[in-house]
C-alpha cells in the first residue's frame, strides 16, 4: 500500500508515526508543491493521498489531485474542500488535523476501505487451540497447502471441538490454521468477549493455559499489527488479555510452576519471549513485595508490547545494537532494531485506561546500568525500578529460552551480576534463586 502526504512540516513526525503504527507503512511525505507534483507525475500506484497544506493554493491542489488515479482515496483538511475534483474519503476540520486523522484512518481500516496490500496472502495464521475459544466459529477457517493456496476447512458458524483440535494438532501436527484478514477482527472480538467473561469467573483458568493463550494471541496480534496496523479492537484485546493474565499471575507467582507449564520451544520467539518476560517480571516483583494486580498489569502489558515493532524473530533475540549489527541483518532491520523500543513505547501511549509507566518500562528495556544500552544510553539510577525488574526478567527469559529446563538460577546469578553490576540490579538478580 502506498500513501502520499502533502502536509505542513510541523505535522510530519506525528503523521509519519501514526501511519506507521496504524498501517505499518512509511508514507512518502512532501512539504511543497513542486516535490509533490513531480512525485505524483512519476508514481501511479498510490492508494491514499493526504493533503493539509495551507501554503498550496486551490488551483495547485486541484492540479495535484488530477494527477491521481480515480480509485485513490483522499483525506483532506477543510481548507482544500473546494479544490478537490474527486470525491474525498474524508474531510477533516483544519484545527483537528492531524488529531482526528488517527480515528479517521482507524475507521477506514475497520470498514475495509484501507487494508495494507503486502505481497503476502490475505490470511492470518491462528493457533489451532484458539479456535476452541470462539465456538461457534466466527469466520471461515482455512488450511494452508502451499504459499499461495488455502483450502476452507470450517465455515463460519461451524462447531470446532476438542476432537477436531486433537485431530489437527496431535494426529496431523498442524499447529496453525488460517482465517481471512477481513474476518480476523471479528474473530478476535468474539475471543475477547469470551475472555471478559473469564475475568469475573473464580477460579480462573490455570496459569499454563492462560500463558499458552497469551502466546497464541500475541502471534495473531503480531501478524495483524504488521498487516493492518494497531487498531482499537487490537488494543482492546491486548488490554483484556493483560487483565486476565495479571489476575491469574496474582494467584500464582511461583515461577517454577509457571515455567514448567510453558513450552519454550513452541511458538514464535517474540510471542514466547514476551509472555515469559511478563510473567517472570511479575514473579520477581512479587518478591520485591510489589505484588499489586496493577503492577502485574504493567509488567504483563510491557511484556506483551515491548518488541512489537520487530517482525524478524531472530532480530528480537538480540540484546544489543552490536549484536544486531553483527548478526547478518539488513540495514533496514538494524535500523528497526535501534528504533523498536521508542516505537513500541509510542504505540502503548495510544492505549487508554492502562496503568501508567508502561511506556517507560518499554522505552528502557534495553538500557544497561553502565550506560552502554539504548536508545538513550542512560545510567543505572535513571532506569526506573520497575524497568530494572523488567530488564532482569527479559534477560532471564532469554536464558530460559536458550537452555529450557536446564536453566539453573545458581549458574545464572553470578553471570548476571557481572552484566548488571549496580546495587539496584543486584537486589533483583539475587531474587532469581527464590522465584
Ligand atoms: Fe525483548
Ligand atoms: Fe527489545
Amino acid at each position: 500500500m502506498r500513501v502520499v502526504c502533502c502536509i505542513q512540516e510541523e505535522e510530519s513526525n506525528e503523521i509519519n508515526f501514526l501511519l506507521e503504527s496504524l498501517l505499518g507503512i512509511k508514507p512518502d511525505i512532501f512539504f511543497n508543491l513542486h516535490d509533490a507534483e513531480s512525485f505524483l507525475t512519476h508514481t501511479s500506484d498510490i492508494n491514499l493521498f493526504i493533503i493539509n497544506n495551507s501554503k498550496i493554493d486551490t488551483a495547485a491542489v486541484t492540479a495535484l489531485c488530477n494527477l491521481l488515479k480515480k480509485e485513490t482515496g483522499i483525506i483532506a483538511s477543510k481548507t482544500h474542500k473546494n479544490a478537490l475534483p474527486l470525491s474525498p474519503l474524508v474531510i477533516l476540520e483544519d484545527e483537528s488535523f492531524p488529531t482526528l486523522l488517527f480515528g479517521c484512518i482507524e475507521d477506514l481500516i475497520k470498514k475495509g476501505t484501507l487494508i495494507k496490500s503486502t505481497g503476502t496472502s490475505g490470511h492470518i495464521k491462528i493457533r489451532t487451540k484458539l479456535l476452541l475459544s470462539v465456538i461457534p466459529l466466527r469466520g471461515d477457517i482455512y488450511i494452508q497447502l502451499n504459499e499461495k493456496k488455502f483450502i476452507k476447512l470450517f465455515h463460519q458458524g461451524d462447531n470446532f471441538d476438542i476432537d477436531d483440535w486433537k485431530k489437527y494438532t496431535q494426529q496431523k501436527g498442524i499447529e496453525y490454521l488460517y482465517i481471512q484478514r477481513t474476518q480476523v477482527q471479528e474473530f478476535l472480538e468474539k475471543y475477547r468477549l469470551e475472555l471478559e467473561k473469564n475475568l469475573t469467573k473464580t477460579p480462573s483458568a490455570p496459569i499454563g493455559e492462560i500463558a499458552e493463550n497469551n502466546i497464541a494471541i500475541m502471534e495473531a496480534i503480531q501478524e495483524i499489527a504488521f498487516n493492518t496496523g494497531f487498531t482499537k479492537e487490537t488494543r482492546d484485546l491486548v488490554k483484556t488479555q493483560m487483565k486476565v493474565t495479571a489476575q491469574t499471575v496474582s494467584k500464582n507467582t511461583n515461577l517454577s510452576k509457571i515455567l514448567n507449564k510453558i513450552d519454550q520451544s513452541k511458538g514464535d520467539y517474540i510471542s514466547v519471549h514476551s509472555t515469559l518476560t511478563g510473567v517472570i517480571a511479575c514473579a520477581l516483583s512479587s518478591k520485591m513485595t510489589w505484588s499489586s494486580e496493577a503492577t502485574y498489569q504493567k509488567l504483563i502489558l510491557a511484556g506483551f508490547m515491548h518488541d512489537l515493532g520487530l517482525n524478524n524473530q531472530k532480530l528480537a533475540a538480540c540484546s544489543s545494537i552490536d549484536e544486531a549489527e553483527a548478526g547478518g541483518f539488513t540495514e533496514q532491520e538494524v535500523k528497526d532494531f535501534k528504533k523498536h523500543a521508542n516505537k513500541a513505547s509510542e504505540i502503548v501511549q495510544q492505549f487508554t485506561e492502562i496503568p501508567p509507566d508502561v511506556d517507560t518500562i518499554i522505552l528502557q528495556h534495553h538500557e544497561m546500568p553502565d550506560g552502554s544500552g539504548f536508545p538513550r544510553a542512560i545510567k543505572g539510577s535513571y532506569i526506573s525500578p520497575l524497568a530494572s525488574v523488567f530488564i532482569v526478567a527479559h534477560d532471564v527469559a532469554a536464558e530460559y529460552i536458550r537452555l529450557g529446563h536446564a536453566f539453573n538460577p545458581l549458574e545464572y546469578i553470578p553471570k548476571a551480576l557481572e552484566k548488571y553490576p549496580t546495587s539496584q540490579f543486584k537486589k533483583i538478580i539475587q531474587l532469581v534463586s527464590s522465584i
